[in-house]
Parts: structure tokens; C-alpha cells; sequence
């Protein structure tokens, strides 16, 4: 009987629009090659660790269709990190652990030649301490955030802007019509990319990003021009991650196994400020949250995935193992996994969209 060659596929971190048309992309693809089959692990690494594993065939009646659809039907976690496992103790406490090379032994026992680990920056870097313990691994970037230096853009992102966007244009007819001052608040972590594409499409008058932390009397001064000048409201579009001059960022601590601090609330303190600073306006706040992340890709998205799904599998055909794909001037490519982890992708204030956001009336609080 002919070889077959298995492949695993995989989803880390938090979801994101067009994850579903990566794995679609790579099933797809493969179907081409007789000798191929792909597998997918559910809930991240979860699948291969789990007694029996929980691993399933992606065969077309699974895949047919899914591009369209948000999340992932493979699940995902943003917990389970091999490197720093945690695993729960007879005692009830919980030990963390490394567990790659357990992984590693295991995905070659189960006959995989190959793994595709589509994730952010975290699950890249899972990638890279795995393919350095022997895997024969892929990278495949996805986050909202757009903060992975190594790819010009990330799918997701053009969604969650449409959202934020959308979101954006209904607050300003209810702020217009009660003359308020409407703050809204949306992901990105420590990067403002989402925040300030949001600005510029939806026309704030102010957009706070962590990469320039703010003064809250030029943001008072800001609001308190419009209001003179007439029947004044001002949109406000704040990035999760933003913070004053000389503060902190708002946070809470994050789950258990969990690497992040959990960010969100700053609108609530950034409306605190307002008022202490002598904003007289009347002010509401709106935290967007993963209504970012959800639902259906937009186009944009749906194509990038898909692409990206292609050229990861086409480079498991060709071994060229250790690689993350990337976007890169037009164009799909890969860099290596040294390379994807390297450097985030921040806003860089003296950068030309910044101007041009400023050119257009924005303030950043600056
Ligand atoms: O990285 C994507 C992201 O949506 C961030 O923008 C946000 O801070 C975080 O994930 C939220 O994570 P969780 O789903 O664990 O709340």
C-alpha cells in the first residue's frame, strides 16, 4: 500500500476572524497530493496531550464551507503553553512545567511527518522552542492586534477595524443628538494599530494609543474647543493598552496558566480623569470587547487565510521547516521562526499614518 504522509494542524491563543479559512486552505491544498492527509488537534496542543488523544481527520465534509465562518472548529486556548505547563497537583496546587519534549515525542509517535501552528506571537514562539527539539513545524500568523513585525498584516485585523469601525459610526449619532462625549475602547494590546485605523475611518477627534501615552488637560482642552464652538460631542477611541503620561496601564490579573495580564476597563478610568480634570461634557464608555474577534472574516481576510493556508502547506511538502508565512510587500512569503518572534509590530508616533491621523484633526493627547 501506498505511504501516507500525516500532517497536524493546529489553532493557539485567542480566536481570531479567518482561522477557519487557513485550515480550509491547508486541507484543501493537500487534497491535491494523493499521499497526503490532514489531522487536527483540538484545542491547541490539548488534542496530543489528552488520554486518548483528541485528534480528527480533516477530510472535505469537515472543511467544506468553513472559510466563511469566525472562530475555529478546531478550538483554541491561550492556556496551554508547553513551555510552562500547567499541571494541576495531587495536593491541588498547580506546577508549571515544560512538557516539549514529551510533545515532540509524542507527535512523531502518532506518525506526523509535519505541524502547522496557526497562532500569535506566543504560539510562534512555542513554535520555535518545538522546532528546535526536533519538529518538523510551520508557522501561520494570525492576531487582531496586527503586532507581529515579521508580516506586513495579520488576517483578522481588517475585521476587527470593520467592527470597531461600524461600532464607531453608531456611536457618533447617539453622542451628536445628546452633545456627549462617547469613549470607546477596543483591543490591541500593547499596540494602538486597531485603535488608530479605527480613528481615521471613523473621523474621532481623539484616539489614545499605548505608544504615545497621553495628557489628560490637552485632551480637556481638546473637548472643550468642540464644545465652544457650537453644539459640540466628540468621539474617543481608545486602545486597551493606552495610558497617561507617568501611569499605568489598566489590567487584572490574568486566569491561571493564563501568560497575559487581562487588559480592559481603561475607558472607565479614562472617563475618572476627564471629570477630575474639569470636563463639565456629559461622558459615556463603551469597551467593545470580543464582539472584535467574532463572527464571520471580512473578504479581506477570508483571502488572506485561505493564501495562507496554501503556502503553509506547500512549504511542508517542500521541508522548508522552522518558517512562519508571512505577507510581505504584496506578496505571500515566509521568514524564519527566529524572525517571527524577534520584534512586535507597534505604531510608531513619528510614522506617516500618525501624521497623517494629526493631519486630519486627530489628537493622540500628546
Ligand atoms: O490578542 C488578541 C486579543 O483579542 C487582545 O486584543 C486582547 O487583549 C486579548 O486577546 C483578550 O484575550 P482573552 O480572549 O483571553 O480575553
Amino acid at each position: 500500500m501506498e505511504k501516507k504522509y500525516k500532517i497536524l494542524v493546529l489553532t493557539g491563543g485567542g480566536d481570531c476572524p479567518g482561522l477557519n479559512a487557513v485550515i480550509r486552505g491547508i486541507a484543501k491544498r493537500a487534497r491535491k497530493e494523493k499521499d497526503w492527509e490532514v489531522y487536527g488537534s483540538i484545542e491547541a496542543f490539548g488534542g496530543v496531550f489528552s488520554e486518548p488523544t483528541e485528534i480528527i481527520k480533516l477530510n472535505q465534509r469537515i472543511t467544506a464551507g468553513i472559510h466563511v465562518r469566525g472562530g475555529t472548529i478546531l478550538k483554541t486556548t491561550n492556556k496551554g503553553n508547553p513551555m510552562k505547563f500547567p499541571l494541576p497537583q495531587p495536593d491541588g496546587t498547580v506546577k508549571i512545567v515544560d512538557r516539549t519534549e514529551e510533545l515532540v515525542k509524542k507527535i512523531k509517535s502518532l506518525g506526523f511527518e509535519a505541524v502547522i501552528n496557526i497562532g500569535g506571537d506566543g504560539s510562534q514562539r512555542i513554535s520555535l522552542a518545538l522546532y528546535k527539539k526536533g519538529l518538523n513545524i510551520i508557522g501561520v500568523p494570525k492576531t487582531i492586534d496586527n503586532d507581529l513585525a515579521a508580516t506586513d498584516i495579520t488576517f483578522g485585523f481588517q475585521t476587527a477595524v470593520q467592527i470597531a469601525t461600524d461600532s464607531f459610526d453608531k456611536l457618533v449619532t447617539t453622542a451628536e443628538s445628546h452633545h456627549r462625549v462617547m469613549i470607546m475602547e477596543v483591543m490591541g494590546r500593547d499596540t494602538g494599530w486597531i485603535a488608530l485605523h479605527t480613528a481615521i475611518a471613523g473621523g474621532a477627534e481623539v484616539c489614545l494609543i499605548p505608544e504615545i501615552p497621553y495628557d489628560i488637560e490637552k485632551i480637556v482642552k481638546r473637548i472643550n474647543l468642540r464644545y465652544k464652538r457650537g453644539r459640540g460631542f466628540v468621539n474617543i477611541v481608545i486602545a486597551e493598552g493606552a495610558k497617561p503620561r507617568g501611569g499605568a496601564v489598566t489590567h487584572s490579573t490574568g486566569e491561571t496558566g493564563s501568560e497575559h495580564v487581562r487588559l480592559g476597563g481603561v475607558a472607565y478610568q479614562l472617563s475618572r480623569q476627564l471629570k477630575e480634570a474639569g470636563c463639565q461634557a456629559e461622558i459615556r464608555e463603551t469597551i467593545l470587547g470580543h464582539v472584535q474577534r467574532g463572527g464571520s472574516p471580512l473578504a479581506f481576510d477570508r483571502i488572506l487565510a485561505s493564501l495562507f493556508g496554501v503556502h503553509a502547506f506547500e512549504l511542508a511538502l517542500e521541508k522548508k521547516f522552522g518558517r512562519m508565512v508571512s505577507y510581505r510587500n504584496n506578496a505571500i512569503t515566509s521568514v524564519t521562526l527566529e524572525e517571527a518572534t524577534k520584534e512586535p509590530s507597534v505604531v510608531d508616533k513619528n510614522s506617516y499614518i500618525v501624521k497623517a491621523a494629526k493631519g486630519l484633526g486627530i489628537s493622540f493627547g500628546d
